[in-house]
């Protein structure tokens, strides 16, 4: 069990209202299960006090990484640091980290403050200072008036809720979360995910949060790190990943992204001419992504964003296409168009309240914003 004495838990124990994060270290990571390789050599620095979301998909190795965070799993090699101890040979229990995972973890047959009550239980403090830390944590969730209720007597919003009070009321520098929202519908989702933002926004603790959901990263991350096949492919802000992402994965993976053949048909140090469709664009060789080698004749792949694109009337600089359908989505409409050469875009205008709910179609063609689009070279 937890080795803790009463005075070390009730110093650390004092308020929630000052949590300190703490930073992590991870340095040359690896996990293999047999000849499988889940992790592969990851080095990630996450800071004290931040939120960095791990994105991927299914099976990039995610929840393999957060294991080995967590004590679950031991690394093939590398090492993990939390605050400059190194936790390599650190039991789960004694880490210090707290958790919250997919499926409710909740006790069910413990009532919600014993639920909460129970990391520090494990901890050995005391049982008025208990009962303040419970309250005191139920109502960072907005669930005080809860404390009596069973677990089956609670949706699943309100059980992640209780499984977030129950991981930060031993008050842990480290929060560790895999897909905690993945079973609640999209709204549900949506306000939770506000909820525990607005919480490490007041907690001041560091979370590593997982998803496979670009969405959710995007709205919660400080940074996000992009992983495929065990590694991380890409990391930085949500906004840099979005404007500026350093593969067509990432660029893929991340918001909706256009992607049209083109040509280098001219550079110099600074510019690159692209031909797409006939028409030819100039744009910076800083919009080339990641380290691609490009030169005249290379075939490319041009990423642009559904925001970047317009309809017009006029054929110069644009490229001529079909609308074959519209979707209205509230505040903007996208337009499915068709090019010449087969490529289906998407085309995000704004609606407004004069919208007349009828799809326009026909012959367009698309204004393309140079500026505000990646190149990168397209692979054999
Ligand atoms: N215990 C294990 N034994 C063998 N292979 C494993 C084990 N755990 C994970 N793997 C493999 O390691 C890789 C990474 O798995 P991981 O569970 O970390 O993916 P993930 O990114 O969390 O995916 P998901 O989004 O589906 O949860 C996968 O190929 C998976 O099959
Ligand atoms: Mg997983």
């Amino acid at each position: 069990m937890i080795a803790m004495s009463n005075s070390d838990a009730s110093n650390r124990h004092q308020s929630l209202n000052s949590l300190k994060g703490e930073a992590i270290a991870i340095q040359g990571v690896s996990k293999r299960f047999g000849p499988i390789v889940g992790v592969d050599c990851v080095d990630l620095h996450v800071e004290a006090g931040e939120f960095l979301s791990l994105l991927g998909p299914s099976g990039s190795g995610k929840t393999t990484l957060l294991m080995m965070l967590a004590g679950f799993e031991m690394p093939s090699s590398g090492s993990i640091t939390l605050g400059g101890r190194d936790l390599t040979h650190v039991s789960p229990n004694k880490r210090g980290i707290g958790r919250v995972f997919q499926r409710y973890a909740l006790f069910p047959h413990m009532s919600v403050a014993q639920n909460v009550a129970f990391p520090l239980k494990m901890r050995g403090v005391r049982k008025d200072e208990i009962a303040r830390l419970v309250e005191q944590a139920l109502s960072r969730v907005r669930l005080q008036n809860y404390c009596g209720r069973m677990p089956a007597q609670l949706s699943g919003g309100q059980q992640q809720r209780v499984a977030v009070a129950r991981a930060l009321v031993f008050q842990p520098p480290v929060l560790l979360m895999d897909e905690p929202l993945g079973a609640l519908d999209k709204k549900l989702r949506e306000e939770l995910q506000i909820e525990i933002k607005t919480l490490h926004a007041s907690l001041g603790v560091t979370i590593i949060y997982v998803t496979h959901d670009q969405e959710e990263a995007l709205t919660m991350s400080d940074r996000i790190a992009v992983m495929d096949k065990g590694r991380i492919q890409q990391l930085g802000s949500p906004v840099s990943l979005y404007h500026e992402p350093s593969s067509s994965f990432v660029a893929d993976f991340i918001g909706k992204m256009n992607f049209l053949n083109g040509v280098v048909t001219g550079l110099d140090d600074c510019r690159i001419e692209i031909a797409i469709s006939g028409q030819t664009f100039d744009v910076a060789r800083s919009q080339i992504g990641g380290r691609e080698e490009v030169a005249v004749g290379r075939s490319v792949r041009i990423a642009a964003r559904p925001e970047s694109l317009s309809p017009t009337d006029e054929g110069e600089r644009a490229i001529a296409g079909e609308i074959e359908t519209s979707i209205f989505l509230g505040p903007h409409r996208t337009l499915i168009v068709r090019t010449e050469d087969g490529t289906q875009l998407q085309i995000q205008v704004p609606s407004s309240h004069r919208d007349s709910g009828v799809t326009p179609r026909g012959r367009t063609f698309v204004r393309l914003d140079p500026a505000a689009v990646r190149v990168f070279a397209r692979e054999a």
